[in-house]
C-alpha cells in the first residue's frame, strides 16, 4: 500500500504545486516510485515537470466526471525517473462532478496502483470543494505549506477546521506530516513573528524547516523542470533536498 500525502492549503499562492513537485522529485531521486496526482484544474504539476497533454488525454479528474474512468489510464511518465503523473484536466469546473468523497481513496486501492508505487503525492486546489475533500480524505498525511506573513493564520485555522471534520469522520488515521514555510525570508521580521505564532498555535514540533524564497524555483518552473536538475546548488534545491531527508524516514513508516 503506498502512503499517501495530501498537499494542502486553503489559501491559493501558498508554494503547494512548488512543494508538490519539487518534493516528489527529491523522494523520486532518493529511490521511492512517486506518483504525483494534480487536483488542481490549473494544471501547474505537469507545467512544472514539463510533460505535455494531449487535448483529450485521459486526466485524474475524469474520476470526478465518470464513474467508469480509471486513475491508471491517466498516469504518464515524466523525465524524472521514478516520477509519473496524472495530471489535471484544465477545463474541469470545481464544484462539478460526483460527490462521492471516497472516489479517489477507491481508485488509489487499485492492485495496478498500490503494486507499482510506494509513494503518492496529491495537489489540491485551495477551494473547500469535494475534490480536497477525496484528498484529505485519501491521505495518510497532510502537508502545510504556507507563507509566514499575518494572513496565513487565518487560512491555516480554516484548513484546520476541515482536518479536524475529516479526521472525525471520514478518515480518521489522517495526520498532520508537517507545517511548512515556504518563501520565507529570515531577515524579515514579521516572517520570523508569524512563524513564532505558527508554533505557538498549532505546535512547534509540526512546523518543519522552511522553503526560503528563492527566485529559481520560479525559473525552474517556467521551463519545466525540478529544481534539482535546473539548479542543483542553489538554495531552493538545498532545502527541498533537507525536506525529503527529513520526511523519508518518516514516510517509510508502515501504515497499514
Ligand atoms: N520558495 C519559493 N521562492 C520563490 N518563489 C516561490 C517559492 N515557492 C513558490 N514560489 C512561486 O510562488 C508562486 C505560487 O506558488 P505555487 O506553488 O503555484 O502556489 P500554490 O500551488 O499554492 O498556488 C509561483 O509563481 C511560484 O513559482
Ligand atoms: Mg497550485
Amino acid at each position: 500500500m503506498p502512503r499517501i500525502i495530501a498537499i494542502s492549503n486553503r489559501k491559493g499562492g501558498t508554494g503547494k504545486t512548488t512543494v508538490a513537485v519539487n518534493l516528489a522529485a527529491e523522494l523520486a531521486a532518493l529511490g521511492a516510485r512517486v506518483l504525483l496526482v494534480d487536483l488542481d484544474s490549473q494544471g501547474h504539476c505537469a507545467a512544472g515537470l514539463g510533460v505535455k497533454i494531449g487535448q483529450d488525454a485521459p486526466t485524474a479528474h475524469d474520476l470526478f466526471l465518470d464513474p467508469e474512468a480509471s486513475l491508471t489510464a491517466a498516469i504518464c511518465q515524466t523525465g524524472c525517473a521514478n516520477l509519473a503523473l496524472a495530471p489535471a484536466d484544465q477545463r474541469f469546473e470545481h464544484g462539478s462532478g460526483a460527490r462521492d468523497e471516497r472516489r479517489l481513496a477507491q481508485a488509489l486501492a487499485r492492485e495496478k496502483i498500490t503494486s507499482a508505487y510506494d509513494l503518492v503525492l496529491l495537489d489540491t486546489p485551495p477551494s473547500l470543494d469535494h475534490l480536497l475533500l477525496n484528498a484529505l480524505t485519501a491521505a495518510h498525511w497532510v502537508l502545510v505549506p504556507y507563507v509566514p506573513h499575518q494572513l496565513s493564520l487565518e487560512g491555516m485555522r480554516q484548513l484546520m477546521r476541515v482536518l479536524f471534520k475529516v479526521m472525525s469522520s471520514s478518515n480518521p488515521q489522517l495526520k498532520i506530516l508537517g507545517l511548512l514555510p515556504t518563501m520565507a525570508t529570515d531577515h524579515i521580521r514579521q516572517h520570523r513573528l508569524v512563524s513564532e505564532e505558527v508554533a505557538r498555535q498549532f505546535g512547534a514540533s509540526r512546523v518543519l524547516a522552511g522553503i526560503r524564497n528563492d527566485i529559481r524555483l520560479a525559473e525552474a518552473f517556467g521551463v519545466g523542470k525540478p529544481i534539482r536538475s535546473y539548479a542543483p546548488k542553489c538554495r531552493g534545491a538545498q532545502d527541498f533536498a533537507r525536506l525529503a531527508a527529513t520526511l523519508a524516514p518518516i514516510l517509510d513508516t508502515p501504515v497499514t
